[in-house]
């Protein structure tokens, strides 16, 4: 039943028009989540495309020190994720891989980019032994935990540890899906997770060839 009086009215609106927004949120947050099971298409996850991507300062599997910026000219593939994770993250950087490799030649103006979200296991020692698993130009980066927050702050991707796990054996709870930014260091276009490599290559073909 609606309040008579036309202030209540209002105030019931707004807080209505709020808790649809929240719902709109938590979807599209529950969408693009990796809880490292079953694979869900993402592919209307992302909205604001444009405002995906941004600077970043971060460590590589080496322990060099690197930047977004020493990219440009080149194309980014870009995936967040943890090396402990069991399943997903390892599944999205072989596909990142294969698809590379399908490439050939071409490949090679890609730099495939794996970044982070657990800054706390993933040192640069731990990187540069998960790193041995993938693609041989696969670069790993981590930083401090402000470092990596901000990349993952540029790139829109949520995550989190899994509370109730261990304190040392914890899961995370992050976005998964491949990022493609052009030579200008712009959002182009994105993979949803469980992406097959030959499609990836086939997108990645088309992007190449029109830059
Ligand atoms: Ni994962």
């Amino acid at each position: 039943m609606l309040p008579k009086n036309p202030l209540a009215r209002a105030v019931g609106l707004v807080a209505f028009g709020l808790a649809i927004g929240l719902l709109a949120v938590v979807a599209v947050t529950f969408l693009t989540r990796d809880r490292d099971r079953v694979a869900t298409s993402v592919d209307k996850g992302i909205t604001g495309a444009a405002l995906v991507g941004g600077p970043f300062a971060l460590v590589d599997q080496h322990g060099a020190t690197r930047t977004d910026a020493e990219f440009r000219g080149r194309f980014m593939l870009i995936y967040f994720g943890y090396t402990y994770c069991p399943d997903v993250c390892p599944t999205e950087l072989a596909t990142m891989g294969r698809a590379l490799d399908l490439l050939g030649d071409a490949g090679e103006r890609v730099q495939p980019i794996f970044i982070t979200v657990d800054p706390e296991r993933d040192t640069v020692e731990q990187l540069a032994i998960y790193g041995e698993s993938f693609h041989p130009r696969l670069l790993l980066l981590t930083g401090s935990a402000e470092q990596v927050k901000a990349a993952a702050a540029a790139y829109r991707v949520y995550s989190a540890r899994i509370e109730g796990s261990d304190a040392t054996d914890y899961l995370m709870d992050h976005t998964s899906i491949v990022y493609l930014m052009g030579p200008d260091g712009r959002f182009l276009t994105h993979f949803p997770q469980g992406t097959p490599p030959e499609r990836m290559a086939e997108v990645l073909r088309e992007r190449l060839s029109g830059a």
